[in-house]
């Protein structure tokens, strides 16, 4: 039974619109993976770590983050998929036939803690799957095809979803496997693959407002500023 973060690293930053991957470009002076990669390799709740990644990047991450930080909880380098939630299943497969959970984790979130770990171990131990996420902020708006308003959300009851997003291994295989055989579309999250094929309850966990994911360039200058804020702090 282990406790396994599949850590999300084949994406290409499309809405960044900067030559280097997002995954990759440094804050502070070290790539953005490394802060999810350091957070996991000195949580007690880890045992392994598997990093999907494309297979053009698999040296550049052995050498220049894996064995230079000395990360020794990374078992295994896997391909990643066109889509996210493709990348997830790669990763899923290694997993096949194996008792424990998992943690999918966005490599492009470096601000995840001892904190947000914990509290998602004790969720998924009691309920199977959560999901990270905080109460939205902002009022949110659901638009019709003109861009006109449709209807206005109780806010009380809307969360904005982070990661890591943890499920009972069983759970998340049996939920990507039904999901691969499908025709569904629009899979945003892994929480959604577990609702949408199996119906099962997704527990919201606490997260935090600084979790916050490195989508476009200026969140590149907010990261760096919860990370240097960290470690003043230290
Ligand atoms: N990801 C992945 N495989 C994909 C797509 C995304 O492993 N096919 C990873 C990204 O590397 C990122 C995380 O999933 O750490 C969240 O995805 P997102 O923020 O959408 O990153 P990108 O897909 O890289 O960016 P964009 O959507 O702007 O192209
Ligand atoms: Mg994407």
């Amino acid at each position: 039974m282990k406790n396994i973060a599949i850590l999300l690293a084949a994406g290409s930053g499309s809405r960044m619109q900067m030559l280097e991957k997002k995954q990759f470009a440094k804050i502070l002076g070290k790539p953005v993976i490394y802060y999810s990669l350091a957070a996991f390799e000195a949580s007690p709740c880890i045992d392994q770590v598997i990093i999907v990644a494309e297979k053009e990047f698999f040296s550049f991450i052995k050498e220049q983050i894996i064995f230079k930080y000395n990360f020794k909880k990374v078992v295994m380098l896997t391909e990643g998929g066109k889509e996210r939630f493709h990348s997830v299943w790669n990763g899923l497969q290694l997993l096949k036939d194996q008792s424990g959970y998992v943690f999918i984790h966005d490599s492009a979130r470096p601000m995840i803690d001892e904190d947000i770990i914990r509290r998602n171990l004790e969720a998924v131990k009691e309920h199977g799957a959560c999901v990270t996420g905080m109460p939205a902020k902002d009022t949110l708006k659901i638009s019709d095809s003109d861009g006109f308003v449709e209807s206005t959300p109780d806010r009380s009851h809307l969360w904005t979803i982070q990661t890591p997003q943890t499920f009972a291994v069983e759970i998340a295989y049996q939920a990507f496997n039904k999901l691969m055989e499908s025709d569904a579309t629009g899979i945003t999250d892994d929480a959604m693959v577990v609702e949408r094929m199996l119906g099962k309850p997704v527990k919201l966990v606490e997260g935090s407002y600084e979790n916050i994911k490195i989508t476009t360039s200026e969140d590149m200058l907010v990261a760096r500023c919860f990370l240097e804020n960290r470690e003043l702090c230290e």
